[in-house]
C-alpha cells in the first residue's frame, strides 16, 4: 500500500496557515482539516470560510474531519467552500443518510469512529464509504498521546475490507508520528494524520517526508490491494 500523509492544520499557526500550508512543500499528500464545534467536542476551530481562503493558497486534497453533532447542517457549505472529502462521526447518528448526502454532493464520504466506539457500530457502512477515520485518541485536541489500544480494532477493520474486497481508505488520527505510525502501519492504517509531529516541528517538509519514510518502511499485513485514493478519484 502506498501511504498518504495527511499534516492536521489544527497544529499550524492560525495566523498564518497559508504560509504553514507552503512550508510542507510537496511533502504532503492531503490536508487534514479539523473541525470542531464546541458541542461534538469541546473545543473550537475552523469552518468553511477559512476552508474557502485556503482553497485558493493550496491544490492539496482537503480532507475535513467535521467533529459536529450536526454535521449534515454543513456539507455542503464544505463542499462549495472547496473540500474534498469529509468526514462525519459515527457516534452522532443518521448515517445512512449522512453518507448518502455526501455522495450526492460530490464529495469523498469518510466515517470517524472514537477510540472507544466499537467495530460492530460501523461495519454495516464500509459498502458506502472511500475513507474510514480509526480516531487514536479522543477527539477534541491535538498533542494527546496515541491509543496503541486501538489496534486490534485496526486489525480487525482491515480484515474486514480485505474479506469482502472493498476499497475504502484506512486512516489514523491522533498521536501519530514516525515511532507510533509504524504501528498503525502495521496494523492496516494506509492514511496518517499527524498535527504535531509536523506542524509543532521545527521543518514541517523534512518532518513529513520522515513520516513517509517510517511507514514505507514497515511491510503491512493487508498486502497491496485496495488503498486511497489521493486526490478522490472514485
Ligand atoms: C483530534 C484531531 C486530530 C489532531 C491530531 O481531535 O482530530 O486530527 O489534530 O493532532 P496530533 O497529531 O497532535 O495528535
Ligand atoms: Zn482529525
Amino acid at each position: 500500500m502506498v501511504p498518504v500523509i495527511a499534516p492536521s492544520i489544527l497544529a499550524a499557526d492560525y495566523a498564518e496557515l497559508a504560509r504553514s500550508v507552503a512550508s510542507l512543500g510537496r511533502e504532503a499528500d492531503w490536508l487534514h482539516v479539523d473541525v470542531m464545534d464546541g458541542h461534538f467536542v469541546p473545543n473550537l476551530t475552523i469552518g468553511p470560510p477559512v476552508v474557502e481562503a485556503l482553497r485558493k493558497r493550496t491544490d492539496l486534497y482537503f480532507d475535513c474531519h467535521l467533529m459536529m453533532t450536526n454535521p449534515g447542517d454543513y456539507l455542503e457549505a464544505f463542499r462549495q467552500a472547496g473540500a474534498d472529502g469529509c468526514s462525519v462521526h459515527v457516534e452522532v447518528g443518521d448515517t445512512a443518510a449522512l453518507i448518502e448526502e455526501m455522495a450526492a454532493l460530490g464529495l469523498d464520504r469518510g466515517l470517524a469512529v472514537n477510540p472507544e466506539t466499537p467495530f460492530e457500530a460501523f461495519a454495516p457502512y464500509l459498502d458506502r464509504l472511500d475513507l474510514v477515520l480509526l480516531m487514536t485518541v479522543h477527539p477534541g485536541f491535538g498533542g494527546q498521546e496515541f491509543m496503541a489500544d486501538v489496534m486490534p480494532k485496526l486489525r480487525r477493520t482491515r480484515a474486514e475490507l480485505e474479506r469482502r474486497g472493498l476499497r475504502v481508505a484506512v486512516q489514523v488520527d491522533g498521536g501519530i508520528d514516525e515511532h507510533t505510525g509504524p504501528t498503525a502501519a502495521e496494523a492496516g492504517a494506509d492514511v496518517f494524520v499527524a498535527g504535531t509531529a509536523v506542524f509543532g516541528r521545527e521543518r514541517p517538509a523534512e518532518a513529513a517526508r520522515r513520516l513517509r519514510e517510517a511507514v514505507s518502511s514497515t511491510g503491512s499485513p493487508a498486502g497491496a490491494s485496495g488503498g486511497p485514493a489521493p486526490g478522490g478519484e472514485e
